[in-house]
């Protein structure tokens, strides 16, 4: 069965656009099947942008598992003193994202595999709708990878359903030793708010 974590989706390209419109931004984005929430902008993702605060001044930003790139190109907007970095396994959503950032002029946002983010680059904020269909060791180790990339004073936000365990995924992260913030809870969705130091 091919997810929308797969590699490369096995379903054939169709693309279409999506409207994103959070606060004064409003922008179409290229999406297509075989990537996560292709016809519309994910619940979780609008409440994420809508709830956490903006991150402020120059900055170095993550986009963990970016799709086709809403978080990002709205880290990117906002925040054009600050470098963006995307990532995602899903080399489709890599391309869109690619796409996106060129379409609207984002010099500043940069998509690629995980593995193309250079091992220097530490982030003041990771922003993540993150996989949970993945299952629950993968997501840790997911964020076992990351958070430790955090600047010391980073934080990162996070968008969980709360049923399918951001409750759980917050015990976690305290047991980890991370301050877990429970920022808002809102329509099923939970935002945590990571602090970096431990
Ligand atoms: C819930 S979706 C969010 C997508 C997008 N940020 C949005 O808001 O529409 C999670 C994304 O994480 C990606 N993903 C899964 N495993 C990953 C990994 N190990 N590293 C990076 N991204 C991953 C998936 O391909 C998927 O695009």
């Amino acid at each position: 069965v091919a997810h929308y974590f797969s590699n490369l989706p096995e379903v054939a390209s169709r693309p279409g656009e999506v409207n994103l419109s959070v606060g004064e931004l409003s922008v179409k984005l290229r999406s297509d099947r075989g990537v996560f929430a292709s016809g519309r902008i994910d619940q979780g993702t609008l409440i994420l942008l809508r709830q956490a605060p903006e991150p402020v001044g120059a900055a170095d930003l993550l986009d963990l598992g970016c799709g086709y790139g809403p978080i990002a190109v709205t880290l990117a907007k906002r925040c054009p003193a600050a470098t963006v970095w995307a990532v995602d396994v899903n080399e489709r959503a890599v391309a869109l994202t690619s796409f996106n950032a060129e379409a609207l002029g984002l010099a500043n946002l940069k998509a690629g595999l995980p593995s193309e983010v250079p091992d220097e680059v530490a982030f003041d904020e990771i922003w993540s709708n993150p996989p949970i269909r993945v299952g629950k060791a993968a997501l840790h180790e997911l964020l076992a990878t990351w958070l430790p990339r955090l600047k010391p004073a980073g934080r990162a936000w996070l968008v969980v359903q709360r049923n399918l365990g951001a409750d759980s995924l917050a015990g976690w992260l305290a047991a980890e030793g991370y301050e877990v913030r429970r920022e808002a809870s809102k329509q099923g969705y939970r935002v945590l708010q990571v602090l970096a130091s431990r």
